[in-house]
Parts: C-alpha cells; structure tokens; sequence
C-alpha cells in the first residue's frame, strides 16, 4: 500500500521502517531540513538501536523516500500517518498545533480520499478535531472532503522501538466505519500473518483513550513501587525482593516495577498530565494521577537527599553523577531525571563530572565548566568524593564494588538506580544509598 508518514520523529520514522519492512511503499515528510539530510545521508537523526538497518534496507529496496515537500509527500497515498510532536502546553494541557498543521496539509495536499492515522498521542476526541480540520481546510482550498480518520496509538519505548514495533503487544485501531478498518486491517496484515498478536478494531474514542491509559497505568505502577521502596528503606525490607514476588502474580506482572530516580522521557510525564488536565476539563479529578506525578517529583529529589546525608556539606564536593539519558540505549534526554539532580547539584556549588555512553552532545554547552563531561565511566569515578547513578546504562553495571572503592576518594555510592548488587559495594567499606534495597 502506499503510506506517507507526516513527522519522521522518533515515533515517525520507526513506523516509516516498519512499514516498509511489511513491504509497504513509504515516503516520510518532515518541515525540519535536518532530519531530511540526515536520512538521505544514510543517518537517523538520534539514536536508536537497530533503526539505521531497517531504514537504510527500506531506502535500499526503493520503499522508503524522503521529502520535504507535502504535495510530493501526499500523492497518491492510501494512509496518511500523524507523528508529529504533541509538546506540552499551558496548564499541562498538550499543544495539538502541529496535529492541526497536519491535518491542514493532508488537506490542502492530498491528491485522493485517503485514510490519516493519528499515531501522535493525542487526547481523547483529537479524532474529532481532525475531522474539523480536514473539513474548514478542504473547504478553503478545494481538497477531498471524504478522508476518514483513525486512531492508531502506538506503543513503543525509546531504545527498543524497532523491536516494539515490529513484534507488538498488540496492535489498536480505533475507526469510525467499515471501510477504514478495513484498510487499516490490509495495512497491518503482513505483521499478523507472521506474528500473533490481537488486532483490537474499536472506535476511535476508544483507541484515543487506550493509549493514554495504558501509559497512565504504567508511570502509575513505577510511583508505586517508588513509594514501597520508601517504606522499604524505613524498615529494612527489600524492594527488589518485594517486587519480584509480586511480579510472580500474573495479574500483576514484574515489568515496570524497578524502583528507581523516577520515570522521564517525552511520554510518561507529559501524557499523566495531560489526562489529568484532559480528565479535569471532562469534569473528572484523577487524583490517582496526581499522586503518581507527586510521588514521581519526590523520587527525582532522592539522590541529592542521600548525598547530604552521606557527604553532610555537598557544596564543596565533587560528585560523578553515571548516565544522563532518560533511560538506557537511547541518547534522549527530555525530561531526564539526571538533569534534575545535575541541577540541584550545581546549585549547591557542587563540582560535577558527568559520564554518558552517547547523550553528552546534548549538553555539550548547557552548564560550561560546572560540570566536567568525562569519556569514561572511570574518568568521571576516579577521585570524585561520591557518586550517583542516574541512568542503568548496562556498562556500569560491569564497573566492581573493588574498582569503586579504588576509584573513588571518598567510599560514597549512591545507587538510584540499584545498578550495583549492596553486598558486594557494602563489603568492601563503600558506604551506599540504594532505592529500598535491604542493607547486609
Ligand atoms: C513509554 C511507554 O513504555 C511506551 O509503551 C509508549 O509507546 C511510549 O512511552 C510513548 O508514549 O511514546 P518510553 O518513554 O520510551 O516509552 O520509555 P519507558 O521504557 O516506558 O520508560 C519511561 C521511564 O520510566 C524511564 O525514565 C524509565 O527509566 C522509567 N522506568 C521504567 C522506571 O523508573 N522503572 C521501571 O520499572 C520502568
């Protein structure tokens, strides 16, 4: 079939993939002049495992092109994809202008009737908006007026997206008809016909709301078990140990009940605001939701609190601070948990040495010669008084409890991200904060 995906993002440009792995036609459109160099320099703009393959063998094959010109974009396509930004907005409303342009520019732009996907997290009743878009814009420039909207969230995490993508959970579509079900199904069909996984077909309100809840329920389940790690460190129980056994309950799962500095990222912590503001303009008050946001805020704060208590006086320390990306295998850091204790460090007049396998270019200038960027982990480590782990970059968790000790001028470790096992660091003589792990 031929897609056009609006927006080659990190959600964009891992669907255009995939999709033309399925054997789809693709062309991705972006307004940003970068990201179009990038790829046809035989790059992807970020890092993401895996993506640079899967591109280069679309763009190889002839499927994937790209353009930043909409009317070659639009041409002929059967589905249209949204993967633009969906930023947060005033009042933690999001801000839909860029949905909006895009909608606009199908309109203006499309050559036939066509199905446009919202693949953008969007709130519910966004798929109504679209609609109104498409219409006053078609209205205006004398466009199709028969597109169909629908709702196809999609489900991937930065650093696993490829995987995510090509073998889903399961795949949503939210339609308002038969006839873009059924096309949506078509689309879809070279994923189900080698990989089993249920096709949810439901309208789109529905699938609007699926995504929204289900990255709700998941920052929900990481505050909770934050808050457990509290009431472990109080008692001396072990939150490793407790989250393992609960994860052996089937109805509830062992993903995502790592402890840790909190969760960051460009999803979790702008859509559980947003479906608290979406919630709140619908006349529902999600406090769950906003326990979750208070625990999270709570959780960034942690580290900084354990250095006081181990260093007393911070302010005239160095402090390695391991990992700056929101989470592993990905150089994003929007929303990063590490920015936050990087900041708080620096405004205690803390000396910082920064260490990230591939996110230190995004802050190359961003705090001058507060903060030393260090190549190595062991650069960063050796002779700091202290250090924090904010990102569970593999790598780290091969550095041992006797290489730490050496490494560091002062035996102070503290573990956000409960990288390090505490028997072994506590063994020898390091003294360590790790989030409600049980001290030996
Ligand atoms: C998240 C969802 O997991 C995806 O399903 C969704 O498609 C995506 O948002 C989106 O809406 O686009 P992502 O933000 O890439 O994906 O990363 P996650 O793996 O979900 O991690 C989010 C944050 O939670 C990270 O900061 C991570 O360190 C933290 N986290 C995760 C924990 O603190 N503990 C855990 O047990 C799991």
């Amino acid at each position: 079939m031929k897609v056009s995906v609006i927006g080659i993002g990190h959600v964009g440009l891992v669907t255009a993939a995939c999709m033309a792995e399925w054997g789809h036609d693709v062309i991705g459109f972006d307004n940003d002049p970068a990201k179009i160099t990038s790829v046809e320099n035989r790059q992807v703009p970020f890092h993401e495992p895996g993506l640079r393959d899967l591109v280069l063998t679309g763009v190889d094959a002839g499927r994937i092109t790209v353009t930043g010109d909409p009317s070659v974009a639009l041409d002929d396509r059967d589905v249209v994809f949204i993967c633009v930004g969906t930023p947060k907005g005033k009042d933690g409303a999001p801000n839909l202008t860029y949905v909006q342009a895009a909608a606009a520019m199908v309109a203006t732009h499309a050559t036939k009737p066509t199905v446009v996907a919202e693949k953008s997290t969007v709130p519910v009743q966004t798929g109504e908006r679209i609609k109104q878009a498409l219409g006053l814009q078609a209205k205006s420039t004398g466009g199709s007026t028969q597109h169909a909207v629908v709702s196809n969230p999609e489900f991937l995490r930065e650093g696993s997206a490829v995987q995510d993508t090509l073998f889903p959970d399961r795949v949503v579509v939210g339609a308002d008809g038969e006839a873009p079900h059924r096309i949506m199904r078509e689309l879809y069909q070279p994923l189900l016909d080698g990989h089993d996984c249920p096709y949810v077909a439901t309208d789109v309100k529905t699938a609007e709301l699926i995504k929204h809840a289900s990255n709700a329920f998941l920052a929900t389940k990481i505050s909770f078990i934050n808050a457990v790690a509290r009431v472990c460190e109080m008692t001396g129980a072990d939150v490793h140990t407790v989250a393992d056994a609960m994860g052996h309950d089937a109805r509830i799962g062992r993903a995502f009940l790592n402890a840790g500095l909190g969760y960051g990222g460009s999803c979790f912590p702008k859509d559980v605001e947003a479906f608290i503001h979406i919630a709140a303009d619908l006349g529902y008050d999600f406090g769950l939701l906003r326990e979750t946001e208070r625990i999270n805020r709570e959780a960034k704060l942690w580290p900084v609190v354990q250095l006081r208590r181990l260093l007393w006086n911070i302010g005239d320390k160095e402090v390695a601070v391991l990992g700056l990306a929101f989470k592993p295998h990905t150089d994003d850091i929007r929303e990063a948990p590490a920015l936050e204790v990087i900041e708080s460090l620096i405004e205690e007049g803390t000396q910082v040495r920064l260490h990230d396998p591939v996110a230190l270019p995004q802050v190359a200038d961003r705090w001058g010669d507060k903060v030393r960027l260090c190549e190595t982990a062991e650069e960063a480590v050796r002779g700091a008084h202290a250090v924090v782990t904010c990102t569970e970059w593999p790598e780290y968790a091969e550095i041992t409890a006797p290489q730490l000790a050496e490494w560091l001028e002062f035996p102070v470790v503290v573990d956000a991200r409960n990288v390090w096992d505490p028997e072994g660091l506590v063994a020898v003589g390091i003294q360590l904060a790790s989030v409600g792990r049980r001290m030996p």
